[in-house]
């Protein structure tokens, strides 16, 4: 099965977006880093970003019925969206929730994940290299 790496709303801005939080490196780069990755690790990736809360919610579904693993990171969906914790948790395939920057070191509206108790497992605050370890674990 081919892993789905879904980014959520503001992420393709990296490299333009708070460089201090989330570093200098763009949106394509964290793709060539995910494709080439990969490429090591024998896997197919399909490497996407929305900002349209209905269509990452479509491609959890598909996630769902294909049994795709998923990495995933929600951007602020995360701390508000029961919807996508609903989607999340018709996966069964493992799903790795990732936050390029240490939410628990920010914002207090940052430290609560509606994903996390129904991921696999959570990375947060490793930079790009957070869906590198994402790869290898469900690879
Ligand atoms: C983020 C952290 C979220 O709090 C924030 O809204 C983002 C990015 C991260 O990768 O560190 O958009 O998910």
């Amino acid at each position: 099965a081919s892993v789905l790496v879904l980014n959520g709303p503001n992420l393709n801005r990296l490299g333009l977006r708070e460089p201090a939080i989330y570093g200098d490196r763009t949106y394509d780069d964290l793709v060539a880093l995910c494709h080439a990755t990969a490429a090591e690790l024998n896997l197919d990736v399909d490497v996407r970003q929305t900002n349209d809360e209905a269509e990452m919610i479509g491609w959890v579904h598909a996630a769902a019925d294909e049994g795709n693993p998923v990495i995933i990171n929600a951007g602020a969906w995360t701390h508000t969206s029961i919807a996508l914790r609903d989607a999340v948790a018709m996966v069964s395939a493992p799903v790795v929730e990732v936050h390029i920057s240490n939410v628990h070191a920010r914002e207090e509206f940052r430290h609560h994940s509606y994903l996390s108790a129904v991921a696999t497992g959570v990375i947060v605050g490793l930079g790009f290299e957070g869906y590198v370890a994402a790869l290898r674990f469900v690879s």
